[in-house]
């Protein structure tokens, strides 16, 4: 290129960037679509309940599956050309009360193409659960001219097909309640694919933008009801709260549906129902009168959800079986297949187990993932991330990673480095690794149009990009400026970039490197809404409108895949990506994206990421401190004290703002942001083996109230205070100089304050005094925290630490307890190497037992670490001393404090160097 169209060239991207960081500063509501605006949304939001005309005929089974055609009335003898084509209807049922309920086009009747059913979600385990259907049985109901088909479901529940009107739902056996149904207010509507006639006008254009929409309307629509419901929640991501507030019916006129569209919107904002980076078509109902069930719609195309606030169907003049606590949703997407499952429960954890077994159960993480990481856009250059390193030291804080934004490449060509900035990446991330320390580098989606780049070059000879509407190479702006984006939808695309992250294809890459894919919604400047034109052409000849949702997470997927490949399946890789769908729990972290400095971002951090959790994606947090925007010093240190229960704990932040490394704030400052990070790493064993239940059961890390006590009400709009597993509560602090805070504690047994050990009583709602020392937070009674107390670097440098118990009895002077522990790393745990312990506490007696199958031949895992200290709170006897057994050693018991560094207002019965180790069974009796 000649030196002026250089130049010309870097001021067009300096100009489009200039524009970009404008937009930065604040949400621009105008660059993207309401839902009147997106004619689906329009046309769906406009129908009438009843306005469905389908019902279901020639029902039989084949192949374990009921199957049916869906008409419109008197099709069987009117030759209409606008009326539907039959629709295909399948309902499979497989274990644990799953109904999957399928409807497309008849492929034997040629439709202009195939829709795009999502391809690499549902896990291949899955399909082995189907139980196969031997029969239907026939029931009229009451009011029916024809009977309906119901089939098996479970012991307790049955699935019903009404033929006329079509409706789908699942019902108790026995006594008939309704649990979830599809279609009872009529409003199910299926746009099929045509072939273009004279004259029709298929085009849509927003701002400077043209759809060419070559196949027409496409899309779906119907409503979903939740019965015995108090409350809907899921459908991230949204900043909201975590209970889902009505969005259409009386008094909510103006609402937005929810909607789920992956966008890159900078500066979101925190209380809307917009769309932003990720999209989970999954909901939970919850309600005191049945408990939870949901429902997830596996479609990558745009959605759009209203909840329907009471009355909305005040004059509709259909009356449906139950009444009451009946929770009534409409699910409009702009194209795919119906492709529903819906999910009994009756217990919240029964539901996401469930769910996660049709998506995948969540990756395991290794240790150090799970500990604090330091971020910022950017960390200039190797004197940098050395100066920051080792202040992390001087001030006694660890860390355990640090990481490169896209700052750190040649010129935003990813798998490079600024050859001045970062001379020595792989010598900069050994020293770091010498301190159990690990470096995240930004790989993200769009890939510099330039001739000498190696990526670009050969993704251009091997075809693999996106293409546009016409064919060619999809064009579009980010970082780089022009860019094009592979194709990732392709298997062959996918194993092409994982093979981009070996050692020798990352050239300065070590086995300490792991990756950050940002921008992967995909953001793309120039583009319709910021993203890609939904026109643009995806492998198989799929157009991205039919999968765009789904494009960040097949990106996620291909990146974690390259990690494993590069350490030959031994290493387990960690990638954070802030796209998301269905199914990238099995792939690793996400954060909630570019947030801001202030204390509503804050609040609305906790329901963001208890949704994520409920909606099988535990794995997640919000950048500490805000990204946007400066924090007040008070601001900062609550973050962090927040944060450090987040299960993806990492501090970042915008290149515009002040640098907020936490020592840069004053000493008392620090000293509060290094107890906040030092709570995180004395509580990492509890949080790996919650990491791990996670990855066995699909059951999140951080929990709303209401999935440990799911009859309590008072839990049920509750997302100021969470739960870490199901023994510590939260409480955010999310005013300034607040002095008091109402907390409510649920269930029938007290609560012990983390760091005080004073104890309240539960089922109450407590004002309790607030000071800057932290978060309010308690330990459940009745549980067992494993603790490691010893504050080192890194999480690495504590593997061999010695473990705290802390014993929270209840009012029987019980309690129990688990640990996992495996190597941290690699993938041996799948093979059984692995430490899993129950710990229990009753008549004065501690017991550690196995939980881990022993199985002869199985991979082994051993540890020495032991037990340094057993701390029991609750404690209502004298105690002077213990015994272990089996060997009948005697140890001192004493008077300690809870917390060997904060402590000094408690008191509590400690049981000094116990010494057994984690790995043995044992008993210490207390005498
Ligand atoms: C947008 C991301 O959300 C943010 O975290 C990152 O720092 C910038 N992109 C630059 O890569």
């Amino acid at each position: 290129m000649r030196p002026h169209m250089r130049n010309l060239n870097l001021l067009l991207i300096l100009l489009l960037l200039g524009l970009h960081l404008c937009s930065v500063l604040s949400w621009k509501r105008d660059e993207f679509r309401n839902c009147n605006q997106t004619p689906f949304c329009k046309r769906a939001r406009s129908r009438k309940p009843g306005s469905c005309s389908l019902v279901a005929r020639h029902a039989s089974i084949s192949d374990g599956e009921l199957t049916a055609k869906l008409l419109t009335k008197n099709q069987d003898n009117v030759e209409d050309h606008d009326q539907i084509q039959p629709l295909v209807l399948t309902l499979s049922v497989y274990q644990d009360g799953i109904l999957r309920l399928k409807i497309d086009e008849d492929p034997s009747l040629g439709p202009p193409k195939k829709r795009f059913e999502v391809p690499d979600v549902i896990v291949p385990e899955f399909s082995n659960t189907k139980l196969w259907l031997q029969r239907v049985s026939t029931e009229t109901i009451e009011g029916d001219a024809e009977p309906s088909s119901i089939v098996y479901i479970s012991d307790g529940y049955e699935a019903v097909l009404r033929h006329d009107p079509f409706e789908v739902y699942v019902r108790e056996k026995g006594n008939g309640n309704r649990v979830i149904s599809l279609n009872s207010h009529g409003f199910f509507d299926f746009e099929q694919l045509r072939t273009k006639r004279e004259g029709e006008e298929w085009e849509e254009r927003f701002r400077s933008h043209t759809d060419s929409r070559p196949y027409g309307p496409q899309s779906i629509s119907f409503d979903v009801s939740f019965y015995g419901a108090d409350f809907v929640y899921g459908i991230p991501e949204h900043a909201t709260s975590l209970a889902l507030k009505p969005t259409r019916g009386p008094g909510v006129e103006d609402s937005e549906p929810y909607r789920l569209f992956n966008l890159d919107v900078f500066e979101y904002i925190h209380d809307s129902p917009f769309g932003i980076y990720g999209s989970i078509p999954f909901m939970i109902s919850h309600g005191k009168q049945r408990g939870t069930s949901g429902f997830f719609w596996l479609n990558a195309a745009e959605m759009q959800i209203d909840v329907m606030g009471a009355g909305w169907d005040a004059e509709s003049g259909i009356a449906l079986p139950s009444e009451k606590n009946r929770i009534d949703t409409f699910w409009m997407s702009e194209a795919g297949i119906v492709d529903t499952f819906f999910f009994v429960g009756p217990g919240p954890k029964d539901v996401v187990r469930r769910y996660t077994s049709v998506t995948g159960m969540p990756a395991m993480p290794q240790l150090f993932a799970t500990a604090y990481h330091q971020c910022r856009w950017n960390y200039r250059d190797e004197e940098d991330v050395d100066h920051v390193d080792s202040k992390f030291d001087e001030h006694n804080i660890p860390y355990d990673v640090l990481w490169l934004d896209i700052d750190h490449t040649d010129g935003k060509r990813y798998f490079t480095w600024d050859s001045t900035l970062f001379p020595h990446p792989e010598e900069m991330q050994r020293k770091l690794a010498t301190k159990g320390r690990h470096m995240v580098t930004i790989v993200d989606p769009h890939i510099k149009r330039d001739d000498s780049y190696h990526v670009h070059k050969e993704a251009t000879q091997k075809g693999y990009y996106v293409k546009d509407a016409h064919g060619n190479d999809f064009d579009g702006w980010c970082w780089p400026g022009s860019s094009s984006y592979l194709d990732m939808l392709s298997p062959e695309i996918r194993s092409w970039w994982a093979d981009r992250f070996s050692l020798e294809n990352y050239v300065g890459s070590t086995p300490s490197l792991y990756i950050w894919n940002d921008m992967n919604e995909p953001s793309v400047f120039n583009g319709p809404e910021l993203t890609m034109p939904r026109d643009s052409l995806h492998f198989g000849g799929f157009e991205h409108r039919e999968l765009h949702n789904a494009y960040g997470y097949y990106f996620h997927m291909a990146t974690a895949e390259g990690l494993v490949k590069r350490g030959e399946g031994k290493d387990r890789p960690f990638v954070l990506s802030r796209a998301l769908f269905a199914g990238s729990q099995r792939y690793g972290a996400i954060w909630t994206g570019d947030n801001s400095a202030d204390w509503d971002h804050l609040r609305v951090s906790v329901p963001m990421v208890l949704t994520l959790g409920l909606t099988g994606m535990p794995f997640s947090g919000a950048d500490v401190g805000g990204f946007f925007g400066n924090p007040e010093p008070e601001l900062l240190v609550r973050w962090y004290q927040l944060g450090a229960y987040y299960p993806f704990f990492r501090g970042h932040a915008h290149h515009d703002t002040k640098r907020r490394e936490p020592w840069l704030f004053g000493e008392r400052n620090t000293e509060l942001i290094r107890d906040a990070i030092h709570v995180r790493y004395m509580l990492l064993p509890y949080f790996y083996t919650l990491f791990r239940e996670a990855n066995t059961s699909g059951v999140p890390v951080v929990r709303p109230l209401w999935m440990e006590f799911p009859s309590e009400e008072a839990t049920f709009s509750n997302d100021e205070a969470f739960m870490v597993g199901s023994s510590i509560l939260v409480q955010g602090i999310y005013t300034e100089r607040a002095k008091h805070a109402s907390v409510y504690l649920p269930g029938g047994q007290s609560w012990f304050d983390l760091r005080t050990g004073t104890a309240y009583k539960g089922g109450l709602t407590h004002k309790l005094g607030v000071s800057e020392d932290s978060v309010p937070a308690f330990q459940r009674a009745g549980t067992i925290i494993p603790r490691k107390d010893r504050f080192r670097r890194s999480s690495t440098q504590m593997v061999n630490d010695p473990y705290t118990l802390v014993i929270a009895l209840n009012s029987s002077q019980a309690a129990e307890g688990k640990l996992y522990v495996d190597d941290g790393k690699s993938f041996e745990f799948e093979r059984g190497a692995y430490i899993h312990r129950r710990f229990v506490f009753s008549d004065g007696k501690l017991t550690s037992m196995n939980l881990a199958p022993v199985s002869p031949g199985k991979s082994q895992f051993s540890s020495e670490t032991v037990v340094e200290r057993i701390v029991v709170l609750g404690h209502v006897h004298r105690a002077k001393s213990a015994v272990i057994e089996p060997t009948n050693r005697k140890v001192d018991i004493e008077l300690g404090p809870l917390w060997l560094q904060w402590g000094r207002e408690s008191a509590a019965v400690t049981i000094r160097k116990p010494g057994v180790r984690i790995a043995d069974n044992w008993t210490i009796k207390i005498l």
